[in-house]
This record gives structure tokens, C-alpha cells and sequence, in this order.
């Protein structure tokens, strides 16, 4: 999926709704089939009140599932239970075999629905099925299962303008009956979407705090680059005392020293320094973050910023921190006003009570790309 334009087309085949699965290998669509799926892209929008949204699951009818079993795959369908009856010795339950990815899907300036980089989650699934010893989901089934599940779901995609977006949550757990400590025998993957509205407070741009506390996230040479379902169990708590400090959200440090910058819960950091650079922490324990990706790119390209991943040694550095944003999918860009370290609000741009330019910047670069309102030179958009 490389290449440049703009809100290219998914080169993947449709398979019209309800007509899924049906093994009848190469599909051939009769005109009453491809009606189906254009009906579905063209079905009126929910009635929802789109601009108030908050970042919580929505029901919608349709999902997409595929099994795996003696190393093979089923070719997979849309279903609308979004019950998953599991077997009670299943991996997932016990030992967290369990992965998942999240995107977004966008409804453009020009009414297409544009989805935002979804090779990059599709090879990080990869990477971390790897790791999990769970079986890759080929990259034409994951596109084809995202790419299914939001034109079924049309109606849920936010209009463009409304400020949300159509989440989209791939996953993939170890299924089967089982009881020893071993890969499942079984994987059920799963695509499932959901309007939503900013993950932290307040809506599009709004300054969020950070706590450190006294729990890490990943473990030297553990999880923490791979997105495993365990990772975000061993988070809870540290995002419970982070709120109980009147933060919205956990900023770890390294697990080694606790001396250098890792990331929040749910997203990466980047940073702008007072010497005029961007910077975000490097280490092998953080998530590689889509958005960060995109981030870093948008501020050398656009905005011609010298941008350097590093160690960052958090208490030696931050003073020279201008401005402290977090950024991910859910997060999208979201500026830190304080982050509080033993016992200390550490405060960034305007005092914490001020968005800082550069993250307003690169907030609306970011954001004009996802919603075609920018031209898109990377080929970072795919039309559904
Ligand atoms: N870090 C963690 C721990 C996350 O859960 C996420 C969310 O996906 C990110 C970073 C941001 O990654 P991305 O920009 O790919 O969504
Ligand atoms: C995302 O940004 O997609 C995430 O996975 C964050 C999640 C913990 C809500």
C-alpha cells in the first residue's frame, strides 16, 4: 500500500453485506449485491448527537469475524451479535493472549470515508501476534475485515465537520478449549467500530495533566512495544492513582531506572524543546505510536523542524520542555499542561493553562489530512 494521492481507494475486495463467507471462492457480484453494499454506504446517518460525543462504545449492527484453526483461516464475514460465546479454558481468559489495534475512520470534506494509515496497524499486529505467538492475520483479511466493517457501518461514520470519528477496534485472541500454558488451539479476529468523541476531556484541542506513579507499564524486554491486551490490565491501576492526583492519565518512566520518559496509558509523547527541536523519548518498552509517526514527519516536512528520538531524562530535562503533548489515535494530539513527579507539578507552555503553538500546529496539520482537507502527499488516507 504504497504510493501517493489521496484518499486512495482500499485495493481489497468488497464482499457485499450478507454475502460474506458464503466459500464460494472468487466473488462475482450481481447487481442486486453491489445494490446491498451501496445502499449501506448511502443509508441515511444515525441520529445521534454527533458533536457531544465522549470515547464509549456505541452498539452498531455489524462486525466482522474470522477463526483460525490448524493453521488456517476462514475467510471470514459480517455477524451481528456482538456477543463472542467463548470456550471457558480459552487463552484469552486466562493468559491474555489477546492483541489489538485501533484506528479511525473519517468522513472527509469531499464525503468520502477515509481511514488513516491502516497498513501501519495491520504490520504492528503483525509484529505483536509475533511476539504473542498467535498467527498473523493476513493483510488482505485485516483490510478487508476494516474495511467491510465501516462500509456496513456508514450510517455510524460521523459527518465530516461534527468534531468525531468512527473508531475502529481489530483484535485477535486465543480461543479453543485448553488448560495448559501453551498457544491457543484456536483465534477468533474480530473488527468492531464505534462513534466517538475525544478520549480526555473537553472537546478537539484541550489541555489534559499527567502523573507519574509509583507503577511501571512494561518490563525490560516485556510487552511494552507490542500491543497486548495484558499491557492495558497492568495499567489500570496506575491510571486510577494518576486520576486520583487529578490527573487524566499515567506518564510512565523507563521500568530499568525510572529515569527517562516512556509514554502515557493510551499514547506517546512528543515534545518541544526550549532549543526549538521536537523531541520524543526513545525506548524499546514504548507502543510505536502511529500518530507520533505521523507527528514527527508533519513537524520536520511541513513546519521544517529539526525532530530527534532520543532518551529523554525527565526530571534533568524539563525545564528545557516548552511544550508536552501526548498523541495517539484515541488522544489524536492532545496538549499537557502539568505533569505532577514526586510530588511536583511540573508546568509546560502558558504556565499548563495554554495550548502551545507548535501543538496547535501540528493538531491541525494532522487533523486537515485525516479529513482530506489538506492535500496528502504520504498517501497516508485510503477511501473505504
Ligand atoms: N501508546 C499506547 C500505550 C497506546 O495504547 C496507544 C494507542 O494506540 C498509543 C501509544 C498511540 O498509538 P497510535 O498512534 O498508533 O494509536
Ligand atoms: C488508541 O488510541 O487506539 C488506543 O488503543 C487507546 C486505547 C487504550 C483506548
Amino acid at each position: 500500500m504504497s504510493g501517493h494521492g489521496h484518499g486512495r481507494l482500499l485495493q481489497y475486495p468488497k464482499v457485499p453485506i450478507g454475502f460474506a463467507g458464503h466459500g464460494l471462492g472468487p466473488l462475482v457480484f450481481l447487481n442486486h449485491e453491489l445494490a446491498a453494499v451501496e445502499n449501506e454506504m448511502n443509508a441515511p446517518k444515525k441520529d445521534l448527537d454527533w458533536g457531544n460525543l465522549g470515547f464509549s462504545y456505541i452498539e452498531t449492527e455489524l462486525r466482522f469475524s474470522a477463526r483460525w484453526r490448524d493453521g488456517v483461516w476462514s475467510e471470514g464475514e459480517l455477524v451481528a451479535s456482538a456477543e463472542m460465546p467463548v470456550h471457558e479454558g480459552s487463552t484469552v481468559l486466562h493468559y491474555a493472549q489477546s492483541c489489538f489495534e485501533g484506528l479511525k475512520a473519517q468522513t472527509a470534506v469531499n464525503g468520502d470515508i477515509l481511514l488513516f494509515r491502516p497498513d501501519l496497524n495491520c504490520a504492528r499486529m503483525g509484529r505483536t501476534t509475533q511476539r504473542l505467538l498467535m498467527p498473523q492475520v493476513p493483510e488482505a483479511l485485516f483490510m478487508r475485515g476494516i474495511q467491510e466493517t465501516v462500509r456496513a457501518n456508514a450510517a455510524w461514520v460521523p459527518p465530516y465537520g461534527s468534531g468525531a470519528s468512527l473508531y475502529i477496534r481489530p483484535f485477535l485472541v486465543g480461543v479453543g478449549e485448553n488448560l495448559g500454558l501453551r498457544p491457543a488451539p484456536e483465534f477468533e479476529f474480530r473488527v468492531f467500530v464505534s462513534p466517538v468523541g475525544p478520549y480526555y476531556k473537553g472537546g478537539g484541542l484541550s489541555l489534559i495533566d499527567l502523573a507519574v506513579v509509583d507503577l511501571d507499564r512494561a518490563a525490560p524486554k516485556g510487552l511494552g512495544a507490542f500491543k497486548a491486551g495484558a499491557n492495558y490490565a497492568g495499567g489500570l491501576m496506575a491510571t486510577q492513582m494518576a486520576k486520583e492526583l487529578g490527573a487524566q492519565e499515567a506518564l510512565y518512566l523507563d521500568p530499568a531506572e525510572h529515569r527517562f520518559l516512556e509514554e502515557a496509558g493510551s499514547a506517546n509523547i512528543v515534545l518541544k524543546m526550549k532549543d526549538g527541536t521536537i523531541v520524543t523519548p526513545e525506548s524499546e518498552s514504548i507502543l510505536p505510536s502511529v500518530t507520533r509517526r505521523s507527528v514527527m514527519t508533519l513537524a520536520a516536512d511541513v513546519l521544517g523542524m529539526k525532530t530527534v528520538a532520543r532518551p529523554v531524562e525527565f526530571l534533568k530535562e524539563v525545564a528545557d520542555i516548552e511544550e508536552f503533548a501526548a498523541c495517539g489515535t484515541a488522544a489524536v494530539i492532545s496538549p499537557v499542561g502539568r505533569v505532577r513527579s514526586e510530588d511536583t507539578w511540573h508546568r509546560f507552555y502558558g504556565n499548563g493553562e495554554a495550548i502551545g503553538p507548535v501543538t496547535q500546529q501540528l493538531y491541525d496539520l494532522l487533523t486537515a489530512i485525516q479529513k482530506g482537507e489538506r492535500e496528502d502527499p504520504y498517501g497516508w488516507t485510503h477511501a473505504v
